[in-house]
């Protein structure tokens, strides 16, 4: 059996800087060996913890959709691992252990219109469930697809050549905003993105909600799904608690009983319902 806690060798091909502020950079990274490529199997919801000797290792929501060459994150600059990582070059290599965690409930969205809402930089997952569902052998599977993706200002959107792409497409209603304009010329819409949700109202009815963003936009984004006619059942959410183990042993992630490495990190509305009201 292998042994959960030995990281597998994955080389940093391309380094974007994502934001003006040099604090958010995505890293595109390759497999060394080809048996780890073949053994890697994922769908986008996960996670993997990424390592650097001396430095410690973390966990990343997979911000690349499986079928994509390389392993993409997207990790903000915030502590001790993420500084060491950020002034790391392509050509050096780091540690991988994963995938963890469970997915997107792509199985229940079939058949059904799918809406996904963003803010800040926790867009990670969600970029890679877009990808996912615009594969042409995926796409027939759904009906109406709108993603909402908000961020501070424009300088702080995350994949900035893609959204550009995807802005062009008829089979994605790609609704982009940001909170200030800071000056920018922006064609697009000002405004938080509860907001925007209410203003854009997709239905509710035979629809999966699937969220992502910071608490605020979490607690703000709830009431205005419900009020669209989404069922708790049917919105689901990624939580990003401290981890340690990723693999359910160690107890640092836990909420009430449930472990978020291992029975998430995605939830639906109605499980975090019933967790303590934290959630
Ligand atoms: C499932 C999951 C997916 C994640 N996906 C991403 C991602 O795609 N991109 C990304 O940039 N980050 C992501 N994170 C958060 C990331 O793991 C932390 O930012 C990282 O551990 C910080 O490591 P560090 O050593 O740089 O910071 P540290 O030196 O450990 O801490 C720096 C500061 O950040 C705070 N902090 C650290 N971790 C967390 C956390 N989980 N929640 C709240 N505050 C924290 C600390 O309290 C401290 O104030 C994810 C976390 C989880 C659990
Ligand atoms: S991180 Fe160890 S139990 Fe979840």
């Amino acid at each position: 059996m292998n042994n959960p806690y030995l990281p597998i060798l994955m080389r940093i091909e391309k380094v974007v800087i994502e934001n003006d502020a040099r604090d958010l950079k995505t890293f595109d990274l390759a497999f060394v060996n080809e048996s780890d490529r073949q053994n890697f199997q994922f769908l986008p919801g996960q996670f993997a913890f990424l390592s650097i000797p001396g430095a410690g290792e973390a966990p990343f929501g997979i911000a690349s959709a499986p079928h994509e060459p390389l392993v993409k994150f997207t990790v903000k600059r915030v502590g001790v691992f993420t500084t060491a990582l950020h002034e790391l070059e392509p050509g050096a290599t780091v540690g991988m252990r994963g995938p963890w965690g469970n997915f997107y409930p792509f199985e229940l969205m079939q058949g059904k219109d799918v809406v996904i809402i963003s803010g800040g930089f926790s867009f990670t997952t969600l970029r890679a469930t877009i990808a996912h569902l615009l594969l042409p052998e995926n796409r027939k599977n759904y009906g109406k697809i709108t993603a909402i993706y908000g961020a501070r200002s424009p300088g702080e959107l995350l994949y900035k050549e893609e959204l550009k792409e995807w802005e062009k497409r008829s089979d994605l209603e790609l609704v982009l905003c940001v909170d200030r304009l800071d000056g920018a010329s922006w064609p697009q819409r000002e405004g938080l993105v509860p907001n925007v949700l209410k203003a854009v109202a997709p239905k509710g009815e035979n629809a999966i909600a699937l969220v992502c963003g910071p608490p605020v936009m979490l607690r703000y984004t709830h009431p205005v799904l419900e009020e669209l006619g989404f069922a708790p059942e049917n919105v689901f959410l990624s939580l990003e608690n401290r981890m340690k183990c990723g693999i359910g042993k160690c107890g640092h992630c836990n909420v009430g009983p449930k472990y978020v490495c291992k029975d998430g990190p995605v939830f639906s509305y109605a499980q975090l319902l019933n967790l303590p009201p934290e959630y």
